[in-house]
C-alpha cells in the first residue's frame, strides 16, 4: 500500500521544526516506517541549492525556480520511492511554502507558481499538511531568541512575514480538508495533544 505524504508549514519562528520528531514518533508507534526530510534540500544537490537560496540575493523568479528544482530532485530521489514502498514521508515545507513566501512575501504571481507546481508534481499533493500558525510578533520573538545567525529569509521584516502568514491562511481556507491550522501560540504540550489527536496516536 502506498504511504502517506505529510507536510509541515508555517512562518519562520512559528515552531514547526520542534514538532517534526514528535510527529514522526507518533506515526512510527503505529508500526509505520517514516522518512523525514526538508525543503529546500533533502538530496545532495537540494542541499547545495538550499545554501544558495538561504544566502544569496536573487530575482524572485530565480528563487521560485530553484525551490522547484530542489523539489524535483527530492520527489525523484526520496519522496516518490518512499511512498511507493509504503513508507510515510514527513516533509518540513513543500509547495505551500512557495505560495506563501514567493507569492505572498515576494509578490510572484500564483499563476506562475501553479504552472511550476503542475510541471513538477501535477500528479501528487500532500495527503495532510499541518500549518503551524502564530502571530508575527510571537514568531519574531522566538526567532530572535533562538537564531544566532539568521538566514536571508529570517532577516526579512515583520511586514514580509505578515504577507507570508496571510498567504498561508488563504491556502488553508482554499484547502480546508488537507491543511490543518495548528494554533502554535499555545504551550508545546497543548500543541502535541492536538497533533496526537489528529494523527490518531494519542
Ligand atoms: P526553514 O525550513 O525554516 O529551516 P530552518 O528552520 O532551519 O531555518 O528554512 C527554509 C526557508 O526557505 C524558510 O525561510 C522558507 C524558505 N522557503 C521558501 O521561501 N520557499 C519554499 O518553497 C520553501 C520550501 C522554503
Amino acid at each position: 500500500m502506498r504511504g502517506k505524504f505529510i507536510t509541515l508549514e508555517g512562518i519562520d519562528g512559528a515552531g514547526k521544526s520542534s514538532h517534526t520528531t514528535f510527529i514522526a514518533d507518533c506515526i512510527q508507534a503505529q508500526g509505520v516506517e517514516v522518512v523525514t526530510t526538508r525543503e529546500p534540500g533533502g538530496t545532495a544537490l537540494g542541499e547545495t541549492l538550499r545554501t544558495l537560496l538561504l544566502n544569496e540575493k536573487m530575482h524572485p523568479d530565480t528563487e521560485a525556480l530553484l525551490m522547484f528544482a530542489s523539489r524535483r530532485e527530492q520527489l525523484a530521489d526520496i519522496i516518490e520511492p518512499a511512498l511507493a514502498a509504503g513508507k510515510w514521508i514527513i516533509c518540513d515545507r513543500f509547495t505551500d511554502s512557495t505560495y506563501a513566501y514567493q507569492c505572498g512575501g515576494r509578490g510572484l504571481s500564483a499563476g506562475r507558481t501553479a504552472i511550476l507546481e503542475q510541471w513538477v508534481h501535477g500528479h501528487l499533493q500532500p495527503d495532510l499538511t499541518f500549518l503551524f500558525d502564530a502571530p508575527v510578533a510571537i514568531a519574531r520573538e522566538r526567532l530572535d531568541k533562538n537564531t544566532a545567525a539568521p538566514d536571508k529569509f529570517e532577516r526579512e521584516q515583520n511586514d514580509f512575514f505578515a504577507h507570508v502568514r496571510a498567504a498561508y491562511l488563504q491556502r488553508a481556507a482554499e484547502f480546508p480538508v488537507r491543511i490543518k491550522v495548528i494554533n502554535s501560540a499555545r504551550p508545546i504540550a497543548d500543541i502535541r495533544a492536538e497533533l496526537a489527536q489528529l494523527l490518531e496516536c494519542g
